[in-house]
């Protein structure tokens, strides 16, 4: 027997690695969630190449060609409802999103952002990190609310910051742990194993204490 999968609707401005990881957990046979839909607001980005090859209905959204946010958002709700989409994964999406938009996806929004926040929200997260020296970065994933990287927690993984690193090394090692993060905490989520609690999330006691943990499998 089987459960139907939830339906996620995946919005990107760019490369979309993040989505490839999470349109490759969702091929898996047992995944709980499907990609029923990509949405960017970008013409050009590359994430549009990979969903149309994964078979995904991928919809080009510009927001400069709407007059007011209000207007785009009404868009793109209307995309998403299309697809019958329930969830809703933040991808690299370089927009912020209002309130409004969020109450018709009441705590089924997520997004991941590189760096272990409450540190360094906003742009260039990895820049931020090394130019305030620290030691350990890493990547979070979050439920959205109306500010920028500030919502409830699900998920984090750190990385070590090397000597020598410069933006481009240090992105890349966040980004390994962000294709192995993202997938795993929408499995939390759509499977009720992570829900809101005010301004915390709970995790469910036999859910992957060590899939959660701050270390990946394997580092030493
Ligand atoms: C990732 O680093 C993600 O954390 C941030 O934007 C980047 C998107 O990369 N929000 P990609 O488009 O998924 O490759």
């Amino acid at each position: 027997m089987s459960m139907a999968r939830a339906r996620v609707g995946v919005l990107i401005s760019g490369s979309g690695s993040n989505l490839q990881a999470l349109l490759d957990a969702c091929a898996q046979a047992d995944s709980p969630a499907e990609v029923a839909c990509v949405v960017s607001n970008v013409a050009t980005a590359f994430g549009l190449k990979r969903a149309r090859k994964a078979g995904v209905a991928a919809v080009v959204l510009d927001h400069k060609a709407f007059g007011a946010r209000a207007d785009f958002e009404r868009a793109l709700g209307e995309e998403l409802q299309k697809a019958g989409v329930e969830w809703v994964c933040l991808a690299g999406f370089m927009r912020l999103l209002s309130a409004d938009f969020l109450a018709g996806f009441p705590g089924r929004v997520l997004n991941i952002h590189p760096a272990l926040l409450p540190a360094f929200p906003g742009l260039h997260a990895q820049r931020q990190a090394l130019e305030r020296g620290v030691k350990i970065a890493g990547c979070t994933v979050h439920f959205v609310d109306a500010g920028t990287d500030t919502g409830p927690i699900i998920a984090q993984a750190a990385v070590p910051v090397l000597p020598g690193d410069d933006e481009e090394s240090l992105s890349a090692r966040i980004l390994v742990e962000e294709h192995r993060l993202y997938p795993l905490a929408l499995r939390l989520a759509v499977t009720g194993k992570v829900t809101l609690e005010g301004t915390r999330t709970r995790v469910d006691a036999q859910a992957t204490v060590g899939e959660l943990s701050l270390r990946s499998p394997g580092a030493p």
